[in-house]
């Protein structure tokens, strides 16, 4: 799985299918030498490249620079002009960095991280150790192998071991240099109401990057960066790509030079981030994931999707039932009233739906979204009774709680910031800006997390909640501390990421019962950092049918449906819908996490009926979402999408196709089945290989969406 092979002073890692090499020149340099399809042995012996007047240091000669070699790490200013990762102020006041490689380790599993999310359960890991003699700093670079799913992660740890304070200006968690051909770059970008929506462009010479300055991974930029060799397709051709086991402040980024060089990177955003290592301090990033395939993107979809659920959400959630919730907000916003959600609660039972969400609005004062951020108690005018008589009543009534907050934030019309207006994220002197009428809370600081935990517990003590959904409703702004010294400033940020962490872990901790899901004004949060702790995030606050199948689209590129929570809700923008069909509506949902948003209480009988048949009928459906193999349906039009999800054991698969457009399709391809196996399947007995070679005729009346899938 990862071995040194000594003639050639290589390191080969090795995953099922992909191998990844490294070779150490002259004692002190890493190269990067090979990412791609699995090698019996790496056979990589060093040659020159002379370049004409690259940059180089006598000892290795002109045919090795640091600036035209494709290199594991990359120092600022010391030869290679390239944008590089690693980037630390000395004593001597400049920035000039360059770490020379001294030895390794490997071991089994990983090291853990306490503060951070990360992958769990690694199965062996490379540790490179490097050192800086300026700058007295050691670092650790770790690659740790996820056999079965193709994954590598990556991240760094510095060490200052030397006497004087020196200040980390860049430091990214993962590099990955190649050379020559032509690429495509794909990256899911997107705003409030449209995250997610997938964009290729050729890369180009210069930087293509995408990033966050918002405080949290945003809906603008995901993390995720995606490198395709020209002509690639779901199916063939090859593909590698990286992302972050981090919400906070990204950057991830591709880099080609005009001699076909090419840098992909991802990390924390250096331009919001100085971090001071004193004496005997040490540093680590946070972990990037990447990983390759040579049979195109769909296998590189499937290895993501394995990781997240295999690696990254809470083991206890990788193949549990998820509630099935009917949510208050669209159906009511602010105006939550205890009668009417019991109500809702006698009508989520009778339909079959298990969980009664109650979103925003539920704590003290909470009429709109100017108020009461951070006071998380009960608002005795809404629950007459208490909290926990309310939560009685409705699982009474058959069904679960669940309850929404949104404890990273502050209203100024909140009694905690008239008591500790300190407590909010701000710099002096300058006017704060409010989003969505609200502030941030000091995540830097433990006493503001330790109150809202210990508020949380105590609002929530002997309450029964199952499910809880974590808001975080605007970015930062004039980002500063006054729990921080001036000089720390530049930490704010990633200490407010890990203040989140913090606080995520505690209240996960304190409430073992309960499901959290993520939110972020929509899908603003949706990284793998977070669904460490969330196994769900709500996608988008978008519910509008068409709107959320290219949501889900771009989402399922590299996140498991597992995490994708989706409601049937009442929005309707797109003009191809009569009416609200709610079976359209159930057929998008329903290829993710279903959920319910809209008024149930005053359905008619026949819409009744037919959300008890979808509750129903999502139970045969749901262990595909949670568990199935992904494999997306090729060859369609632009604004047609579709996949198939088929049963680890292959035993089993369903089929999910819309089109929002004027295709006229009549037959549909399907992928992943046993050639062998003979499925129950529209009527009919066929084999595996009978459905794939023939395709799926498409019904005359399917014009917006199909679904089906094989009968047990
Ligand atoms: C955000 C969420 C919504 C809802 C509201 C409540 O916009 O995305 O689902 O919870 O906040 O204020």
């Amino acid at each position: 799985m990862i071995k040194f092979i000594e003639e050639q002073k290589l390191f080969q890692i090795d995953t099922k299918n992909t191998s990844y090499v490294m070779r150490v020149s002259f004692d002190k340099f890493v190269e990067h030498v090979y990412y791609g399809k699995k090698l019996e042995k790496a056979d990589f012996p060093y040659k020159d490249k002379i370049i004409s007047f690259a940059p180089f240091i006598k000892e290795t000669g002109y045919g090795f620079s640091l600036c035209t070699r494709q290199m594991e790490l990359s120092f600022f200013d010391s030869g290679d002009l390239r944008d590089t990762g690693v980037r630390i102020k000395n004593a001597d006041g400049n920035s000039v960095t360059l770490f020379y490689y001294k030895d390794y380790k490997i071991f089994d599993g990983r090291i853990e991280f306490s503060d951070m999310p990360y992958s769990r359960n690694a199965d062996k890991t490379l540790e490179l150790i490097y050192f800086d003699p300026v700058s007295n700093c050691e670092l650790s670079s770790y690659y740790s192998v996820f056999y079965d799913t193709d994954t590598i992660t990556r991240y760094m740890t510095i060490r200052n071991v030397g006497s004087e304070k020196v200040t980390l200006e860049s430091v990214i968690a993962c590099q990955v240099d190649f050379a020559g051909g032509e690429y495509d770059v794909t990256t899911l970008n997107g705003c409030y109401y449209i995250e997610r929506m997938p964009e290729t462009v050729p890369v180009a010479c210069g930087i293509q990057k995408i990033y966050s300055k918002r405080g949290h991974s945003s809906s603008h930029f995901n993390p995720y960066i995606q490198i395709a060799e020209k002509g690639a397709s779901e199916y063939a051709g090859n593909v590698f790509a990286m992302n972050m086991v981090y919400s906070g402040d990204f950057v991830s980024q591709v880099e080609r030079t005009y001699e076909n060089d090419y840098r992909v990177m991802t990390g924390i955003n250096p331009e919001t981030f100085n971090w001071i290592l004193g004496a005997g301090e040490q540093f680590t990033t946070p972990e990037a994931v990447i990983s390759f395939s040579s049979v195109g993107k769909n296998k590189l979809t499937q290895n993501f999707h394995d990781h997240v659920r295999e690696y990254i959400v809470p083991k206890e959630y990788k193949s549990a039932k998820r509630p099935i919730v009917i949510n208050s907000w669209e159906a009511m916003y602010f105006n939550i009233d205890e009668e009417v959600l019991l109500k809702y609660a006698e009508k989520a039972n009778e339909l079959g739906i298990d969980t009664l969400v109650v979103d925003d609005g539920w704590f003290l004062g909470r009429d709109n979204d100017k108020t009461s951020l951070g006071d998380w108690i009960a608002d005795s005018r809404k629950f007459k009774d208490g909290l926990k008589a309310f939560s009685d009543r409705v699982h009474e009534r058959g069904v679960n709680l669940g309850i929404w907050i949104e404890p990273d934030m502050i209203s100024e019309d909140s009694d905690l910031y008239r008591q500790h207006p300190d407590w909010a994220i701000q710099v002096p002197n300058r006017p704060l800006s409010l989003g969505r009428n609200q502030l941030v809370l000091d995540m830097t600081n433990d006493d503001a997390i330790n109150h809202v935990v210990n508020q949380l517990k105590e609002t929530f003590k002997d309450v029964k909640i199952e499910y809880i959904k974590w808001d975080f409703n605007r970015s930062l702004s004039e980002v500063g501390s006054l729990n921080l010294p001036k000089e720390k400033q530049g930490e704010v940020k990633h200490r407010f990421t890990l203040g989140d962490y913090k606080m995520r872990k505690a209240l996960t901790e304190a409430f073992p019962d309960a499901m959290f899901e993520g939110c972020s004004g929509g899908g603003g949060l949706y990284d793998m950092g977070i669904m460490f702790y969330c196994p769900q995030i709500w996608a988008s606050d978008n519910t509008d049918p068409v709107w959320r199948i290219k949501i889900q689209q771009g989402s399922t590129i590299c996140y498991p449906l597992s995490v994708l929570s989706a409601h049937v809700a009442n929005t309707k923008s797109n003009k191809i819908e009569k009416g609200l069909d709610y079976d359209y509506r159930y057929a998008v949902a329903s290829g993710a996490v279903l959920g319910y948003e809209l008024n149930i209480t005053k359905f008619s009988k026949e819409t009744e009926a037919l959300v008890k048949a979808q509750v129903n009928d999502y139970q045969d459906i749901y262990p595909l979402v949670l568990d199935g193999d992904f494999f997306i349906i090729d060859k369609l039009g632009k604004k047609e999408y579709g996949f198939t999800l088929v049963s680890k054991d292959k035993k089993s698969f369903a089929v999910f196709y819309y089109n929002y457009g004027r295709t006229k399709r009549t037959k549909i391809n399907v992928h992943g089945l046993d050639e062998q196996l003979t499925y129950n399947f529209m009527g009919k007995s066929l084999t595996g290989k009978e459905i794939m070679q023939n395709g799926i005729e498409l019904p005359k009346e399917a014009k917006l969406y199909f679904t089906t899938r094989s009968k047990n």
